[in-house]
């Protein structure tokens, strides 16, 4: 993906952010997802007062884009404010790797500072994972 399009998708994110329902922890993350063919889905955390019901923005636009009939991703940007850019939770990566293991994460802070990881790097041995074994049984 290009230069362009990375702005593009961080753009995405950082929109979506502004729609974040985070009266809990005022912690907005907006995430904008594209897929293979270019098509861009967002998401953002939807907090809950129990907490343990939140949803992040990750998994939010995960569920968006495959409601709306796209699993191809490419790549996923999210957006946070804060000193450093945020990388995906644990759960928000594995339900990436769901899709593909191979995606690219860009995180990226409010004010411009860019990070960029391979899924694998943040997600080591997804195919050798406990659940993928089990499937073999
Ligand atoms: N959050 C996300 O949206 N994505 C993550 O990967 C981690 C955390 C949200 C959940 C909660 O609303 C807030 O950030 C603080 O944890």
């Amino acid at each position: 993906m290009s230069v362009i399009q990375y702005n593009e998708l961080i753009s995405a994110a950082s929109a979506a952010r502004l729609l974040a329902y985070a009266p809990y922890s005022g912690f907005r993350v907006g995430a904008a997802l594209v897929t293979k063919a270019g098509k861009i889905y967002t998401g953002c955390n939807v907090e809950n007062i129990s907490l343990g019901l939140t949803i992040c923005a990750e998994r939010s636009a995960i569920a968006t884009a495959v409601a709306q009939g796209s699993k191809d991703f490419a790549a996923i940007a999210v957006v946070t404010e804060g000193k450093k850019p945020a990388i995906p939770c644990g759960a928000c990566r594995q339900v990436l790797a769901e899709f593909n293991p191979g995606m690219k994460v860009l995180t990226a802070t409010t004010d411009g500072k860019v990070q960029e990881f391979d899924l694998a790097e943040l997600l080591p041995l997804p195919s050798q994972g406990i659940l993928e074994g089990s499937r073999d049984v």
